[in-house]
């Protein structure tokens, strides 16, 4: 690909940027950000890890610049406040859903046929703004959120089972917040279930510690994290420009899958090179359906929050 466009250089941001760096998928990576000279700074320091970490990539770095991102074929936005303790991801919305439609507008001017995909907080709602403000294909417009907690799900049972986590697939579905909706049921090693090797409390324990994943961060680092939602976007970038055809949950536009529309959110999806190329609807017993409901219900509690911002008309 030509050009990845990386918006918003603070710790996601610019870890994503390495990430796409260090794996080569790109001629040039821009990161932007409002703050004068810390873009610059840090597409600098990325750079001069070229010749060290041997990859060809250019990162460079501008301050509102967006002339500069012209022909991105990828736009990540990590642009927005971060939570501090004691802040839930939807206390971000007054501050994030107004830059996260500002540089979506900006930079889809000179991308307009960009894949987008949204990192800001409160995830699942920003990614609905972005859409709403880059106006196109709902397929081109996602957000990253389950490559990140299914890593952290995957983490958790690589420690406890002491097995590669290379070994372990799992799934996880619907909102990114408390009520996400991991899936012990569709969680295998190798093919082995995970019931077949833990006990029903020790699956119970990890899947609430997925659950309160970044909240676990926050408090050990008074802000949110970084190296694993940073390569977990440049995850999906890779699938987009190598159109892997992977697997992945994201944040999606749902129209009428799992019986909810007008909303996005977490589900299964194959990624490539046009973006969501298929939403999958897989099978789910009435427990699981009643979790991925009532995340749904929770994430249009903060888009009507949104809509009464009426920033779009
Ligand atoms: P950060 O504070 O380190 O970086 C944010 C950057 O955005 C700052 O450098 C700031 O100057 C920049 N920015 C603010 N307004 C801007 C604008 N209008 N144009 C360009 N740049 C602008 O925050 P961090 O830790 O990088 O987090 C970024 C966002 O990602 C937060 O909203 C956070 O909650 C979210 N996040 C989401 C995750 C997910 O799984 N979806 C995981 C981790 C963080
Ligand atoms: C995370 O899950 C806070 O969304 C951020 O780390």
């Amino acid at each position: 690909m030509k050009k990845i466009t990386v918006i918003g250089a603070g710790n996601v941001g610019a870890t994503c940027a390495n990430v796409i760096a260090h794996k080569d998928l790109a001629r040039e990576v821009v990161l932007l950000d409002i703050k004068e000279g810390v873009a610059e700074g840090k597409a600098l320091d990325i750079w001069q890890t070229s010749s060290i970490n041997n990859y060809n990539t250019k990162v460079i770095g501008v301050t509102n610049d967006y002339l500069r991102t012209k022909g991105s074929g990828v736009i990540v936005i990590t642009s927005g406040i971060p939570r501090k303790p004691g802040m839930s991801r939807d206390d971000l919305i007054k501050t994030n859903a107004s830059i996260v439609k500002d540089v979506t507008e900006k930079a889809i001017k000179y991308s307009p046929d960009a894949i987008i995909i949204v990192v800001s907080n409160p995830l699942d709602v920003m990614t609905y703004a972005a859409f709403q403000a880059a106006n196109k294909d709902s397929r081109k417009v996602f957000g990253m959120a389950g490559t990140l907690d299914t890593g952290r799900y995957r983490a958790f049972l690589s420690t406890a089972l002491n097995v590669s986590p290379k070994d372990i697939h799992g799934l996880l579905m619907g909102g990114h917040g408390d009520t996400m909706v991991p899936l012990p049921r569709y969680t295998a090693v190798n093919g082995i279930p995970i019931t077949e090797l833990l006990a029903k409390d020790e699956i119970d324990k990890i899947v609430e510690r997925t659950k309160s994943g970044g909240g676990e961060l926050v408090n050990l680092m008074g802000t949110s994290a970084w190296y694993a939602p940073g390569a977990a976007a440049a995850q999906l970038v890779e699938a987009i420009v190598d159109d892997q055809k992977r697997i992945f949950p994201v944040c999606a536009c749902l129209h009428g899958e799992y019986n909810l529309k007008e909303i996005y959110l977490g589900v299964p999806v194959k990624i490539g090179a046009e973006g969501i190329e298929e939403i999958i609807e897989i099978d789910l017993n009435k427990g699981e359906m009643k979790m991925l409901q009532e995340s749904a219900a929770s994430v249009k509690k903060v888009m009507k929050v949104l809509d009464d911002m009426k920033l779009f008309k």
